[in-house]
């Protein structure tokens, strides 16, 4: 009976570790489907609608960036968290040491791209709006950071979501995960972010929108600027960037230039490899200069049976063309943003010299 009873026991323990080292391989190499450590990935389900992934293809070399990718046996979890036993070296699912805040159309999803090529740098895959959404963020602290890619204790997780720039509340509830948590900030003149917002809403509702220049002013003869609107109040960086200076030390944060991000992106990319304390890695070679779109793209990051696999280039709803607009209606932002401008200038103690 005793026998019979550790014969079943051990069948029984066998089938289960068996059984869940399965379920582990599966959501691990479908995380890496998206989000493969040191490549391109993000791929944003909800906002960036019409994108497809740029991450390439799929194949056996997935595994090669965890070079000591362990057999199915020693896969443990403890304590809920899912761990990959490496001894000292501990793959885990672990809350973001940066997040990348904002702003929405700066060049957000560029700058995720270009930063997951770095080895210490682990890139969510997508927009998971956990301190946005209330319906996201009851689901708690495990429930965000089993969203996150599995990385090592030294590794910087990331992750992407330009909502968080302009909600009342985000500023707060990062704060209470993590006050020393760096926050990046991608900017761009905030009219011509206007203009590329319109753009991408324009594609996504198939051309039926009012025109640009009915949505940014309250009149119809387009003389006063509908503040209200969040296309154009997104824009002022100075009054959202208050609301999180509330809790954050202007020390937490880094602004990057959205017009140097797409002209001269290893430039601007130093700046922020030095900000979150990263081994210089990205550099020139990374990148070739792409004919078809007109701007830098990142090279194909991985070789596939001696050739490049898909391009590191983003899809087409980024650096799409964007609409004529009445250059009366563009002056009139213009002016509108200019005092808020020179304000978020002194107070980052950068000048981005927007028109
Ligand atoms: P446009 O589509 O208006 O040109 P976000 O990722 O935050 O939505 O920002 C999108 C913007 O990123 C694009 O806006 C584009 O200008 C900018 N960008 C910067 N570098 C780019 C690159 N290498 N490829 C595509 N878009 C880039």
């Amino acid at each position: 009976m005793t026998m019979h009873m550790r014969t079943f026991r051990q069948r029984y323990f066998c089938v289960a570790s068996l059984s869940c080292a399965a379920v582990l391989c599966y959501l691990f190499y479908n995380r890496q489907l998206y989000e493969t450590p040191g490549t391109a990935s993000a791929h944003n389900v909800e906002d960036d609608v019409s994108e497809p992934s740029n991450s390439p293809e799929p194949d056996v070399q997935l595994f090669a960036t965890f070079p000591s990718f362990r057999q199915e046996e020693n896969l443990t979890a403890t304590e809920g968290i899912l761990c990959i036993d490496e001894g000292e070296a501990r793959w885990q699912f672990r809350l973001p040491k940066a997040l990348i805040i904002g702003v929405r159309k700066g060049g957000t999803r560029v700058l995720l791209d270009i930063l997951a090529r770095h080895p210490s740098v682990k890139a969510c895959a997508r927009e998971v709006h956990f301190f946005d959404r209330q319906e996201n963020h009851k689901l708690g602290l495990d429930w965000y950071s089993s969203q996150m890619p599995l990385s090592l204790e030294a590794d910087i997780v990331i992750e992407r979501a330009p909502a968080y720039f302009i909600s009342d509340d985000a500023p707060r509830l990062i704060y209470k995960m993590s006050p020393s948590v760096k926050l990046l900030v991608v900017v761009r003149d905030p009219t011509v972010r206007a203009i590329s917002d319109y753009a991408e809403l324009f594609d996504k509702y198939h051309g039926e929108m009012k025109p640009f220049e009915e949505y940014v002013t309250a009149d119809s003869k387009h003389n006063v600027v509908k503040t209200y609107s969040e296309i154009v109040n997104t824009g002022v960086y100075t009054s959202h960037l208050n609301n999180w200076m509330k809790y954050f030390p202007l020390e937490q944060f880094h602004f990057v230039s959205g017009e140097l991000l797409f002209r001269d992106p290893v430039q601007e990319i130093k700046e922020v490899e030095n900000f979150l304390a990263l081994k210089p890695f990205i550099d020139e070679k990374l990148f070739y200069f792409n004919k078809t779109k007109g701007f830098p793209c990142l090279a194909p990051a991985f070789k596939k049976n001696g050739q490049n696999a898909v391009s590191g280039c983003l899809s087409d709803t980024k650096g799409r063309p964007h609409p004529a607009v009445n250059e009366d209606v563009v002056t009139l932002l213009r002016d509108y943003y200019r005092p808020f401008n020179e304000h978020f200038y002194r107070v980052v103690r950068r000048n981005f010299a927007w028109p």
